[in-house]
C-alpha cells in the first residue's frame, strides 16, 4: 500500500488497491479482499465515532436520516465480528460511508489542529506576557492563602497497599473533598477548560471522587506533592489530553504557592510551569505521536495528512532527559483514520512517500520504539516513568442508552451502574498493546489504567462550554451541540484531577 498522495477512501479504491496485481482470481484472493473490505468498513465506522465529535460534523438530522437505512448483509457480519461496535454505528450504508469519510477526515484534521492552534496562540500570549503577579514578600510557609486550608492538618497520610488495584472501584459523590480546587482559584487554566466561566450551569461534575474497591486514595495535599517535587522536574509528554492533565497538575500544585513565586513560559514544544520556592517545574512537551511526525510543530500542526516515523524518537527524546517524573500518552491523534501513514525515509531528507499500515500495527511499532528509548535512557533510580491509558470519547449517547442525548452535551451525571457493560468506542486494541508493552519493560513503567473509569464520565467533557479556533463558542454554536460539542477534552476542575490523584499517590508513596 504505497502512496504519495492522500488516500481518498472509497470502497472501490480500497478493493482495487488490494486486488491490483493479483492475477489469480481464485476464491482465497476474494476472501482476502472481502475481509479487508469488511475491516475497512469496520474501521470507518469506528472512526465516525471519534470524528462525529469534532466541529463541522454532520448535523444530527442528517445522521438520523442515515440511521434509518437498513443494515446491509455485510454490516451484519461486521457487527458479529466486532463486538465493540454499537448497533447505531453499523446502520450506515457503505457507499455513503465511503463518501463521508473523506469529508470527515479533512474536517477533523483541520478542526483538531485549529483548536490546538487556538490553544497554542493563547499560550503564546501568556508567554509574551509571562504571568508574573506582584511578588508577595511573605514566606511560603506562613502565607495566609486561603487555599492551604486543607494542608494545615498534620494527620497521617494513609498510603494504599502496594498491591491494591486503584483503578477498579466506583465514582462517589463527595462535595466536601471535591473539587480539589475551584475554577476561579487557578489563573493558569485556559479558556478551553473553564466550563463554568464558559456558561455551564451544572457543576456536579466537579464533586465526584474515585473510590477504589479495595483501598482508598490518600488525601490530596499540595504541600506534600511539592516537597516531593523540590529541585525536580515533572513532565507530561503527549497530546492535548496530556496537556489537559498538565493544566490540572499545574492547578493542583500552584494552590499553595503565593503569587509571584510561580510562572508559566512556553518555548517551542515545551511549556514550563515553574514554582520558585521549591525550584520545581511541571512541564508539558507536545509530541502527539511520541515519535517524530509531521504534526510536531506546536503552533502549526493543523495537518490533514498525518504521517509518522515510527522508529524515530531521538529528536523528541533529548528533551525528556534529566526529568524526574515522566508521564507519557498517545491516542487521540491515532483515531482520525483507520490506518496510519508511515513515512519511507525521513522528513529531513525531504521524503514524501509513505505506506499505510493498520492502526494497531503502527501503534505497536511506536510503543516499541518508545520502550527502547526508555530502557536505554532512563535511570530508574532518578526517574519514575508513567504511561496514561486511553482517554475515552463520548459521542454516541446510545452507547449509554440515552436516546434523548446529543453526544455528551446533556449529560450531568456519571454512569454509576458499573455492572452494565459499556462500550463508547475506545480502541481497546491499542489499550492492550500499551498495557502489554509497559508491563514487559526493563525499566519499570507505571501504567495508569484510567480508561474504564473515565468511560463512566460522560458528564465531564467540555462539550459546548469551550473555545474553538481561539474563540468562545457563540450562543448559536452552543445551541447546536450536535455540531459543536467537544466530547474529547475535559472540564477543569474535573476528571483529569482524578488522573493526577493516581499520579500523586504513586509519587508520594515512593520513599
Ligand atoms: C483496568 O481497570 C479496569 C477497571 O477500571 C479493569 O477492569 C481492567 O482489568 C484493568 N486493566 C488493566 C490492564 O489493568
Ligand atoms: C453536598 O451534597 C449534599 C447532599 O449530597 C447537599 O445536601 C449539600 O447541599 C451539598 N453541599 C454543597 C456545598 O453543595
Ligand atoms: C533546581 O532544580 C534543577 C532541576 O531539577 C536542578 O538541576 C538543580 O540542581 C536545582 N537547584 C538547586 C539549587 O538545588
Ligand atoms: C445495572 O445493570 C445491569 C446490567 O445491565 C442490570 O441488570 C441492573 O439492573 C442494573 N442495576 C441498576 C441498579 O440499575
Ligand atoms: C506482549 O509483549 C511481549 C513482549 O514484548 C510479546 O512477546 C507478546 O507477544 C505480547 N503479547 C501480546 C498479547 O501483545
Amino acid at each position: 500500500m504505497r502512496r504519495k498522495t492522500p488516500l481518498i477512501f472509497s470502497s472501490e479504491a480500497f478493493t482495487m488497491k488490494h486486488g491490483a496485481g493479483r492475477k489469480n482470481n481464485n476464491l482465497s484472493v476474494f476472501v482476502v479482499v472481502f475481509s479487508v473490505f469488511l475491516f475497512g468498513c469496520f474501521m470507518y465506522n469506528e472512526d465516525v465515532k471519534s470524528m462525529a465529535e469534532f466541529p463541522f460534523s454532520r448535523p444530527k438530522s442528517d445522521q438520523e436520516i442515515q440511521d434509518d437505512h437498513q443494515p446491509s448483509h455485510s454490516n451484519e457480519e461486521i457487527r458479529n465480528k466486532n463486538s465493540n461496535l454499537d448497533e447505531n454505528d453499523v446502520d450506515f450504508p457503505i457507499v455513503k460511508n465511503s463518501r463521508t469519510i473523506v469529508e470527515k477526515e479533512v474536517e477533523t484534521g483541520s478542526s483538531e489542529g485549529e483548536d490546538d492552534n487556538a490553544q497554542q496562540s493563547i499560550m503564546k500570549e501568556q508567554e509574551e506576557q509571562k504571568i508574573e503577579l506582584p511578588v508577595d514578600e511573605e514566606d511560603d510557609n506562613n502565607n495566609n492563602n486561603d487555599n492551604d486550608r486543607d494542608d494545615d492538618d498534620d494527620e497521617e497520610i494513609q498510603f494504599p497497599p502496594e498491591d491494591c488495584d486503584l483503578f477498579t472501584g466506583q465514582w462517589v459523590l463527595d462535595n466536601t473533598t471535591h473539587p480539589l480546587y475551584k475554577e476561579p482559584e487557578c489563573e493558569f487554566l485556559t479558556a478551553q477548560v473553564t466550563c463554568l466561566v464558559n456558561g455551564r450551569r451544572d457543576s456536579l461534575y466537579q464533586n465526584w471522587r474515585w473510590q477504589p474497591r479495595d483501598c482508598s486514595l490518600p488525601k490530596f495535599k499540595a504541600r506534600l506533592l511539592l516537597e516531593k517535587l523540590r529541585n525536580k522536574r515533572l513532565m507530561f509528554v503527549g497530546d492535548s489530553l496530556n496537556r489537559n492533565q498538565w493544566e490540572s497538575m499545574v492547578c493542583l500544585a500552584q494552590s499553595v504557592v503565593p503569587p509571584g513565586r510561580k510562572s508559566l513560559t512556553k518555548t517551542g514544544s515545551l511549556s514550563v510551569f515553574r514554582i520558585e520556592n521549591y525550584n520545581a517545574t511541571v512541564e508539558f512537551y507536545w509530541a502527539p505521536f511520541l515519535v517524530e511526525s509531521n504534526s510536531d510543530d506546536p503552533n502549526m500542526h493543523s495537518i490533514l495528512n498525518r504521517i509518522i516515523m515510527p522508529e524515530s524518537i531521538k529528536k523528541h527524546g533529548k528533551n525528556w532527559k534529566n526529568v524526574d517524573y515522566l508521564i507519557f500518552n498517545t491516542y487521540i491523534w491515532w483515531m482520525n483514520t483507520f490506518s496510519m501513514k508511515v513515512l519511507r525515509g525521513s522528513f529531513d531528507e525531504g521524503s514524501t512517500e509513505y505506506d499505510e499500515i493498520e492502526r494497531p500495527v503502527a501503534y505497536g511499532r511506536v510503543l516499541k520504539t518508545w520502550s527502547k528509548w526508555v530502557n536505554k535512557n532512563i535511570n530508574p533510580i532518578r526517574t519514575q516513568v508513567f504511561f496514561m491509558s486511553m482517554s475515552p470519547l463520548h459521542i454516541k449517547s446510545l452507547d449509554w442508552n440515552n436516546p434523548d442525548g446529543i453526544k455528551c452535551a446533556k449529560e450531568t451525571t456519571p454512569i454509576l451502574n458499573t455492572s452494565m457493560s459499556l462500550s463508547v468506542g475506545t480502541d481497546r486494541r491499542l489499550f492492550v498493546i500499551a498495557a502489554n508493552v509497559t508491563r514487559s519493560m526493563k525499566i519499570p513503567v507505571y501504567f495508569l489504567n484510567i480508561t474504564t473509569l473515565s468511560e463512566y464520565r460522560k458528564d465531564a467533557h467540555t462539550s459546548v462550554h469551550t473555545i474553538r479556533q481561539g474563540k468562545m463558542l457563540t450562543p448559536e454554536q452552543q445551541a447546536d451541540p450536535a455540531t459543536y460539542a467537544d466530547c474529547i477534552h475535559w472540564c477543569l476542575p474535573g476528571l483529569p484531577d482524578t488522573w493526577n490523584e493516581f499520579l500523586y499517590t504513586k509519587i508520594i508513596s515512593r520513599p
